[in-house]
């Protein structure tokens, strides 16, 4: 049995991915929210409600998909029934010291999907606690893979990665934006433009993930002097690469900033 504690957005998505992938039956797991609302919401698409922490003792796997500001008072009211339990966090900005600290007699596990998971396309970031083992990650890896790409990294690259993937589908929809405000600036008519930019982005995607690296896919389409070329020397003058690094730093640092804000958040336990 599974228990998400904090059914909101990203849960659900990957609960409607596990369900769709048929690696979940509604039969096993439970889910529970803070509102009256969202759980009349819950219940009425047929999913099993907890009432308090009763039911808790049947999950082998608890995931916390509460905001990280209100992590804390969840683990105050939910801590002690986690005892000796796997307990993944879903949450930006708590880390792992903060999680085995609040829950010293548990195995821990950070997991970190992006808005793909809508699409089942996700690339979801998984990292492992101390105490945590390697059937522990598996059996966590089985719940995301429906939804996508699960990827174990050390804690310490998880702000980096997250700043990538977790920001990267959001970068991915401005560069979008402007590569189609600016095929129509130049006149073409918009149905025509919208459908030759994203079939171009998921064409140029689809040659991405055959594994080529980049500078290759570009030379087998540029060639010196012709107008690829001059659309990409364009670009070149841009400096992408130094704007994705300011991107990546910046997202970094707002993770950075949460860490430090559960700091206090944490400190009843550290
Ligand atoms: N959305 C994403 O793409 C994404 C991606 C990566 C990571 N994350 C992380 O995932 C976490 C959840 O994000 P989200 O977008 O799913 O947030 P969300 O939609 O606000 O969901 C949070 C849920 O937690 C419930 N909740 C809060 N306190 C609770 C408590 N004490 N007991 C039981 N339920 C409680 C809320 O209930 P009510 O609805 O009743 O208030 C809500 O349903 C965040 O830490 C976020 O940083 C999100």
């Amino acid at each position: 049995m599974i228990a998400f504690l904090g059914a909101g957005k990203l849960a659900e998505a990957v609960i409607r991915g596990a369900l769709f992938a048929g690696s979940l039956r509604a039969d096993q797991f439970l889910v529970s929210a803070r509102s009256p609302e969202r759980r009349a919401e819950l219940a009425r698409m047929g999913w099993q409600v907890l009432d308090g922490t009763k039911r808790l003792e049947e999950a082998n796997l608890v995931i916390l998909g509460v905001r990280h500001f209100d992590l804390p008072t969840l683990l105050e009211q939910v801590g002690p029934a986690l005892e000796g339990k796997l307990v993944l966090s879903l949450a930006v900005g708590v880390t792992l010291r903060h999680l085995s600290a609040a829950l010293p007699k548990s195995r821990v596990l950070r997991a970190l999907p992006n808005a793909p998971a809508e699409v089942r396309e996700a690339v979801t970031l998984l990292a492992r606690g101390a105490h945590a083992t390697d059937e522990d990650v598996a059996l966590a890896a089985s719940l995301f893979t429906p939804i996508g790409r699960v990827l174990e990294l050390s804690e310490e690259h998880l702000d980096t990665a997250n700043a990538v993937s977790g920001a990267g589908p959001a970068l991915v929809f401005a560069f979008f934006e402007a590569f189609l405000n600016a095929a129509e600036k130049r006149g073409l008519p918009p149905t025509i433009a919208a459908q030759a930019v994203r079939q171009t982005l998921m064409g140029a995607a689809k040659m991405v993930m055959t594994g080529t690296p980049p500078g290759e896919l570009i030379n087998a389409v540029a060639t010196p002097g012709g107008s690829t070329q001059a659309g990409l020397d364009v670009l070149a003058r841009a400096n992408l690469e130094e704007l994705f690094t300011e991107a990546i730093d910046a997202g970094r640092a707002r993770a950075e900033a949460r860490n430090v804000e559960s700091e206090k958040n944490f400190a009843r336990w550290l």
